[in-house]
């Protein structure tokens, strides 16, 4: 069976392949690389040990992407390929609805000219907004607030209309908490450009001394250390969650959606403790104001995924911050070497 992955040479895309191509599919990659390296890809191949297949083109560019389809026999599609950036989309919110939502429609349009009806689409707990309680279940309302978000509801809207006028598409829509970690070799992982704008990469970058000190950004939520609660997931448990989501995907159940969570919340606080602990290294950090946008807390009741994919995070918090650490002694300056 073969995979489109699109962003695949991204964060949570090359963890994917890996377990794609562990899992014996024939994996096909498309990035435009605007934030991601070749080089991930190349880590992939040495990790498995088995090659993919590498297309370096933009999905908005309908003649490329279905020449893809020409020379490859796709048969479903795990659709990442996105800008995520929440604040920088409140600055350029042409390019993120442009990028995201037209990208994806143009891939839509493809995939229905080449009878490919099966899709993992990258979705995010963004969606859910400031949730009235938690854990978050998947029928919650949805709300958002920034255009990237906006993007996210949009998309899931639409793959929910085009199931509606086509019940043989099979579609999964993923909400991810909060990806971190790595692949354990240590060879792969994010890459932030700039400086980091989510909390491990920060955390990493002042463990190497790239940067001086974290802020954390509120210390009066209502939590129980004051300061915001995620659920941290390790990209390998999410990267599986998608194998399982295409084995799914076969059974032809027309649209699905699954939060991919650990269940577990863990404050800002905790994080430092925790990271400090495995790696040896004091992290200096100072309170600051709340981050604009920001909520206290954000968790996933994650059971539904148990239930009907037989999909469960396995690693902790502990396991998460030994293998970001690893990555960044390893990778100062990430792929560029
Ligand atoms: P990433 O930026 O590392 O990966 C996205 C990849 O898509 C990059 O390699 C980028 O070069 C590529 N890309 C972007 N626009 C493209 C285009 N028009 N054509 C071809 N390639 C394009 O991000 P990630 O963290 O791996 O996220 C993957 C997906 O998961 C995204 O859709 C993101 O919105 C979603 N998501 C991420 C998180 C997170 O915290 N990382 C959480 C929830 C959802
Ligand atoms: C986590 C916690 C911060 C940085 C974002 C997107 C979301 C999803 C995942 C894509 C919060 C605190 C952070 C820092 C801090 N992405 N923090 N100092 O905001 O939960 O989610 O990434 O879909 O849509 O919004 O992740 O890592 O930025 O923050 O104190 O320098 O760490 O306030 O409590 P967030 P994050």
């Amino acid at each position: 069976m073969s995979i489109l992955v699109t962003g695949g040479a991204g964060y949570i895309g090359s963890h994917t392949c890996v377990e794609l191509l562990n899992a014996g599919y024939e994996v096909v990659v498309v990035d435009n690389l605007v934030n991601s390296s070749k080089e991930a890809l190349n880590r992939v191949m040495a990790i498995t040990s088995k090659s993919l297949k590498f297309y370096e083109a933009d999905i908005l560019d309908k003649d490329k992407l279905s020449k893809i389809f020409q020379n490859e026999a796709i048969d479903a599609v795990i659709h990442f390929a996105g800008l995520k950036a929440v604040g920088e989309s409140v600055e350029k919110p042409f390019e993120y609805y442009w990028n995201n939502v037209t990208g994806t429609l143009t891939l839509c349009d493809v995939m229905q000219s080449f009878g490919v009806k099966n899709m993992v689409f990258s979705s995010s707990a963004t969606v859910y907004g400031a949730p009235k309680s938690v854990p978050i279940k998947e029928d919650f309302p949805l709300s958002v607030t920034n255009p990237y978000g906006r993007t996210k509801l949009m998309l899931e809207d639409i793959l929910r209309d085009l199931y509606v006028a086509d019940p043989t598409l099979n579609t999964i829509l993923l909400r991810y908490f909060n990806p971190i970690g790595a692949h354990k070799s240590g060879m792969i992982s994010e890459n932030p450009k700039g400086i980091p704008g989510n909390l491990l990469p920060y955390i990493t970058q002042v463990a190497i001394g790239k940067l001086d000190y974290l802020r954390v950004f509120g210390d009066d939520y209502e939590t129980p250390d004051g300061s915001g609660v995620r659920d941290y997931i390790h990209v390998v448990d999410l990267a599986k969650g998608h194998v399982k989501a295409i084995e799914k995907l076969t059974q032809n159940e027309g649209i699905l959606t699954y939060n991919l969570g650990t269940g577990i919340g863990y404050s800002v606080l905790d994080v430092i403790k925790t990271f400090s602990k495995v790696s040896g290294i004091d992290i200096p950090y100072k309170i600051s104001k709340r981050r604009a946008g920001d909520i206290a807390e954000c968790y996933a009741d994650a059971t539904l995924a148990k239930k009907e994919l037989n999909w469960e995070a396995k690693y902790g918090l502990v396991k998460m911050c030994e293998d970001s650490w690893r990555w960044q002694k390893n990778n100062p300056d990430g792929y560029e070497v």
